[in-house]
């Protein structure tokens, strides 16, 4: 395990570890299984959601670790038919009850669903448990910079963190840009983008000059342009190989450049500005 697992820094004080373990699509009853798992396998970030059905294992996981609370970095997320102030009050208490914590080291929107246009009131929520310290940091996920530039205006404050799509064929330099503009740190999803590039000719080129996987060599891509990443893994072996892509070797520039000419802009996911919550 790395001696020191680097850190990123927020605009409000606080840090992150830079590469995280994910529990989307973890079924339930795994939960705790894979989150004991990788904090064995050193990972000390574990980002889970109320819409992940899981937070009651990712707790019990957590719990199950040893890990003091202090040692390590839990991300919730507040769903789409959980957008406004007081659905978001009851959304987050919720889930730190699940959880089983006191307050969570980031809660994120998980959408922004701009149809609805209730991200601002959902934010307004996030500031009030942010001052009561039922999240030490707040953030959102699949926003743009333009609606994150409304949260500010509207609110006067700012996101610490935005978690988006990013992997090989969907490699979102502009957004990471606007971001790094506004101090707020990019976090990938699906960053292994469901392997559809573990064959191309510069990972596979990374991945023997450097004796690694495929999949560690886009994890260390991903590390080494500045991002938070995130990756996901119900098998134990594949835990500690995501973990310990923070070992790996640099890639040099010429293999940096030559991964952007796999940017199709395609994304795995939906796109974010047609998402928006179920009629309630
Ligand atoms: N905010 C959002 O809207 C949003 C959306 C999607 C994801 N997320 C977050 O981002 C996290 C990461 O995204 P993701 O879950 O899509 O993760 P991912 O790591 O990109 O993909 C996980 C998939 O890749 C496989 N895999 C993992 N490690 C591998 C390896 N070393 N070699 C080969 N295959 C490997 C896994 O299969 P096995 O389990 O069989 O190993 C699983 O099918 C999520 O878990 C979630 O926390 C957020």
């Amino acid at each position: 395990m790395p001696a020191s697992q680097p850190r990123l820094a927020f605009h409000d004080g606080h840090t992150i570890p830079q590469a995280g373990f994910g529990l989307w699509q973890v079924p339930h009853d795994v939960a705790a299984a894979s989150v004991a798992a990788a904090a064995r396998a050193g990972f000390r970030l574990f980002d889970g959601a109320a819409a992940y059905n899981n937070e009651d294992g990712m707790g019990r996981g957590l719990r199950d670790s040893g890990l003091a609370r202090g040692d390590y970095f839990v991300t919730t997320k507040v769903w789409n038919d959980h957008h406004g102030f007081d659905r978001t009050m009851k959304s987050a208490e919720a889930s730190l009850g699940r959880l089983g914590l006191d307050h969570v080291d980031l809660l994120l929107i998980h959408w922004p669903c701009p149809k609805d246009d209730l991200y601002v009131d959902t934010w307004r929520a996030f500031i009030r448990l942010r001052d009561e310290g039922r999240a030490t940091s707040i953030g959102v996920s699949n926003f743009d910079a333009q609606q994150i530039d409304r949260l500010v205006a509207e609110t006067g404050v700012a996101p610490v963190l935005n978690q988006v799509e990013i992997n090989p064929r969907m490699q979102q330099h502009p957004l990471q840009a606007e971001m790094d503009a506004r101090g707020i740190v990019t976090q990938a999803w699906t960053p292994l983008g469901n392997g559809l590039s573990f064959d191309a000719a510069p990972v596979q080129a990374v991945a023997a000059r450097l004796g690694i996987t495929p999949a560690q060599a886009i994890l260390r891509w991903h590390l080494q342009r500045g991002l938070s990443v995130l990756s996901r893994s119900v098998n134990p072996g594949r835990i500690a190989e995501n973990f310990h892509a923070l070992d790996a070797g640099p890639l040099s520039g010429d293999e940096m450049a030559a991964m952007v000419a796999l940017d199709e802009r395609s994304r795995t996911g939906p796109n974010p500005a047609a998402i928006s919550a179920p009629v309630r």
